[in-house]
């Protein structure tokens, strides 16, 4: 048995979320076009006299340290499947930005999921892997995947897609977070006696990220979730604005917010989106990366 095993897994921005009705048991319905990017968490799982979590980063101190942590979830659904104690010490280091709309606490289950597996020997199959993290949270099969896939169902159901080149992105991390249910209560009470549409997705979407098309790709991307997080976080039009006027192709709330996504022409165009987002007082932190970037991933 390994003494130690580390994962790393990306963060993701929803370049197409179309958001259906509620359904009966409160999810939607979702058309989810997931891109995952370069910003990582790292998982490491030590063996322990019982189940522990620490985390450490920028934002570490937002993360609990109990078994509601995604991470700790992970490896107690792995232990009880295979009848084994969840003894294990899971360190997240943390570079996702928390309840930000890119998926970090996703990605720590997958990691942890990933880690246990590797550390306890487990070796379970890749379907398996994906049916506990669809327990553990919509955006959590993604997660384990990477790279770019649509999802359908309430976003656990995985299709792969092409993806013809890198695109170039810029966050914006705002000053305050956003509770997923929250924002999906917004935008049932925004589209409260209306005719929703069933979540499709866009053909032109997916024809640019197969081509690569920065240009194709900004001209398509959308978030049906983002009138509900600006109904909620009005600011975070201001740090959309800023984003637009320095040049990026497209500019949108990541997934349920309040991080902001601006997709970028190049790597020159997304360092001047980034340095005008920085100056413009309208957001905590940016970051620069990249994607489609790999799933969970054994160092
Ligand atoms: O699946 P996950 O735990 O990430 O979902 C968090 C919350 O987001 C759910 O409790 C639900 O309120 C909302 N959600 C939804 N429809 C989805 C995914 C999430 O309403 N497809």
């Amino acid at each position: 048995m390994t003494a130690t095993v580390t994962v790393r897994v990306p963060a993701k921005v929803n370049v197409q979320l179309a958001v259906g009705a509620a359904r009966p048991d409160g999810f939607h319905d979702l058309a989810n076009v997931f891109l995952a990017v370069g910003l990582y968490d790292e998982v490491t799982a030590t063996p322990a006299d019982e189940l522990r979590i620490t985390c450490a980063g920028p934002d570490a101190a937002q993360v609990p340290l109990d078994r509601t942590n995604l991470a700790a979830r992970a490896a107690l659904a792995l232990a009880e499947r295979y009848g084994l104690a969840p003894d294990v010490h899971l360190h997240i280091a943390k570079d996702i930005p928390v309840a930000g709309g890119m998926a970090g606490g996703s990605a720590d289950a997958a990691g942890a999921l990933v880690a246990c597996d590797a550390l306890w020997g487990t070796n379970a199959p890749r379907d398996e892997l994906l049916a506990i993290c669809a327990e553990l949270g919509s955006d959590v099969p993604f997660s384990l995947v990477g790279g770019a896939a649509l999802g359908t169902g309430r976003g656990e159901r995985l299709r792969p897609l092409e993806v013809g080149g890198s695109f170039h992105w810029v966050f914006a991390v705002a000053d305050g977070g956003l509770s997923t249910p929250a924002v999906y209560g917004e935008f049932d009470r925004l589209t409260a006696g209306l005719a929703v549409p069933e979540p499709v997705a866009s053909q032109e979407l997916l024809d640019a990220l197969a081509k690569g098309d920065a240009t194709a790709l900004a001209a398509a991307v959308s978030n049906d979730l983002q009138p509900a997080a600006l109904s909620l976080f009005p600011a975070l039009s201001d740090t959309l604005a800023a984003g637009r006027s320095a040049g990026a192709l497209a500019a949108l709330v990541s997934g349920s917010g309040p991080t902001t996504a601006f997709l970028a022409r190049d790597a020159e165009s997304a360092g001047a989106v980034a340095e005008a987002l920085r100056t413009s007082g309208t957001c905590r932190a940016v970051r620069i990366t990249e994607g489609p970037a790999p799933g969970a991933t054994l160092r």
